[in-house]
């Protein structure tokens, strides 16, 4: 039976996951299966975006069978030839023999390298940014080499603003029947697996990858459809931040992890105690490994997350334990960068541990080897304890600290201060006469409960301003944290002067107020009625009862913190801006010289508030 995911009006998902392999290219375990997607475009033309590994083929068939229902295949793009993805393209090619293959010149070798069907006569060659259009919409062709093999290239439908980004972004884990990475536990369930998958299957290439991003960050992107894993189409400037820290070798986290190889115990021994001396320095979420009872590509995906990294290995053989000489060569051979790295040895009669892990690790880019290494004979002795501090306390020192408040008379008021009040964020609407408008604020309270009364402050400068002031009602739509940073531009980057911010917009809905709430990226909304009002100088502070309140999702409430580390896009550190960012919520004015009564469209802060971005 066919199994197929239905994305838009025109797209199909149209791959299968499995659960039974147990090595991913027979080299990294699957604790939670693996998905081939592929996806199958109904334009004027079909086009089959890549095919499936050979072991869900049956299913994927049938899948292309039911949503071409009849319909000969027009197209298909292959942006990755290696046979997860590549493995059933003779048997398409069998079955829809007047297929055009659409791929680049390197994809055509390899095509021809796996197979002997006849290539040439079928083939429609492509290069940067070279298009295809099939009707309603046009394929840009961007080429992403050794991202992960060298004729990788990824698809950009320019009408929906779809890429579909080949390995990029992918992740291990089967698909469980929800498509959309915003359907999951993403953050808490996946990320580790998405971490594991990148770093070992192209964390060596992070100078491709930055590549590809730096190419990605010149496109507007509303859905990102990898080959395996979810589909992106929420948080999208989460996951690429993740994926800039891993390109660029960045740590995610400042913390220690300690990678030990023991045969007796006496080693994983001293592990234990350097672990317990750094957690009595204050270091907290140690995570410790034994090399040889956990898989390499889980620790090397940890070496990636961490700031600081600790091997302790017993001498064998006159060199490393083996399942440690294996850990070092494979992390060498991903080109990790940009770590803190202590080392500690155990040899009964001949220690050379610490010898040949530093020689392997100094041929890392950017790492410190602290000089603070320990030798141990057989088992850490007491004598020996001082050794163990000596060395926890050069980690800890290593490791960066906030530096303490010095309060004096003049004390500042730092602004970033401010960001941890718990703010929501809201889309603030109200009705003139048959002129509807809204506006993003993040001051909302709920101040009585008998009767339901709530406060907004609104600054003066708004449109919504002078209408609430005017009709004395408006809506309050909470935003829920699967809001995208378009729903800030739409409502809070314009002025309801300028435009019509309801022009264009569909789904809204009026509350019994007559007035628009927000009735999607929201988990609620309450109508007020002007009580009162108390003139703040730039803003108004609203004091109204409530006429209505209605429950519209259990999403989360998106927070003034969630905003800006998840939604708000950083100035990118591989997209170069010029220009002025706000120093308080960060927006970017792009242009050489700020006007001086510039006045933020988001914060509504003047230009005394932004600085100059470093050239
Ligand atoms: Fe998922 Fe490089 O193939």
């Amino acid at each position: 039976m066919y199994c197929v995911k239905k994305m838009t009006e025109d797209l199909y998902w149209v791959g299968a996951s499995e659960r039974r392999l147990n090595l991913f290219e027979n080299a990294y375990p699957l604790t939670n299966g693996v998905s081939y997607n592929s996806y199958l475009l109904l334009d004027e033309k079909t086009v089959l975006i890549d095919t499936v590994d050979k072991s869900v083929s049956g299913l994927f068939f049938e899948n292309v069978d039911h949503v071409l229902s009849g319909r000969k295949l027009d197209y298909l793009i292959v942006q990755h030839m290696e046979p997860d993805h590549a493995a059933t393209i003779g048997e398409l090619v069998l079955r829809h023999p007047e297929v055009t293959i659409v791929c680049n010149a390197k994809t055509r070798t390899m095509m021809q390298n796996f197979f002997t069907f006849d290539i040439d006569s079928r083939l429609q060659l492509v290069k940067e940014m070279d298009t295809l259009t099939t009707g309603k919409h046009t394929f840009a062709f961007v080429m992403a080499p050794m991202v992960h093999w060298p004729e990788v290239m990824v698809s950009y439908d320019t009408t929906t603003k779809t890429l579909y980004s080949a390995d990029a972004f992918g992740t291990f884990g089967a698909l469980n029947g929800n498509l959309y990475a915003d359907e999951v536990n993403f953050r808490t369930e996946w990320l580790a697996d998405a971490r594991r998958y990148y770093t070992n299957i192209v964390g060596k290439y992070g100078t491709q990858v930055q590549a590809l991003l730096k190419k990605a960050a010149g496109l507007e992107i509303e859905m990102i459809c990898p080959l395996h894993g979810p589909v992106w189409r929420k948080d999208i400037a989460w996951f690429l931040d993740k994926y800039i820290h891993w390109a660029t070798y960045t740590p995610e986290d400042d913390a220690v992890v300690i990678a030990y190889a023991s045969v007796y115990g006496g080693t994983e021994n001293a592990a234990n105690v350097l672990a317990a001396k750094l957690s009595d320095l204050g270091v907290r979420n140690v995570q410790m490994y034994d090399v040889s009872v956990t898989h390499p590509s889980y620790i090397l995906s940890e070496c990636f997350r961490a700031s600081h990294l600790v091997f302790i290995s017993t001498t064998y053989n006159a060199g490393m334990f083996v399942t440690m000489e294996n850990l070092v060569h494979d992390i060498v051979h991903h080109n990790l960068q940009n770590r803190t790295i202590a080392l500690m040895e155990n040899g009964s009669w001949a220690p050379t541990a610490a010898g040949l892990m530093r020689a392997e690790f100094q041929k890392l880019k950017n790492c410190t080897i602290l000089d603070e290494t320990v030798t141990i004979k057989s088992t850490l002795k007491e004598a020996q304890l001082a050794d163990v501090e000596t060395m926890a306390q050069a980690i800890f020192d290593s490791m960066p600290k906030p530096a303490p408040a010095e309060h004096t008379a003049d004390a500042p008021i730092e602004k970033n201060a401010f960001f941890s009040f718990s703010y929501g964020l809201f889309v603030l609407t109200a009705r003139d006469g048959e002129k509807d408008n809204g506006c993003i604020i993040n001051t909302a309270a709920q101040l009585t409960d008998t009767p339901k009364r709530i406060s907004i402050a609104v600054n003066k400068a708004n449109y919504t301003h002078d209408m609430i002031r005017k009709t004395g009602v408006f809506n309050l739509s909470m935003l829920s944290t699967d809001a995208p940073f378009g729903l800030f531009r739409h409502y809070g980057f314009q002025s309801g002067r300028d435009v019509d911010k309801f022009a264009d917009v569909k789904g809204m809905a009026r509350a019994t107020n007559g007035v628009y709430y927000l009735p999607y990226s929201t988990n609620a909304f309450v109508s007020g009625r002007v009580t009162q009002e108390i003139d703040l100088g730039t803003h108004t502070l609203f004091i109204a009862d409530v006429t209505e309140a209605r429950v519209l999702s259990d999403a989360p409430s998106m927070t003034y913190s969630f905003y800006f580390a998840n939604v708000k896009p950083k100035p990118s550190a591989l997209k170069k801006q010029t220009g002025w960012v706000c120093k308080i919520c960060g927006y970017v004015y792009e242009g050489e010289t700020l006007p001086a009564d510039f006045i933020c469209p988001l914060c509504k802060h003047g230009a005394e508030d932004f600085e100059k971005l470093p050239e």
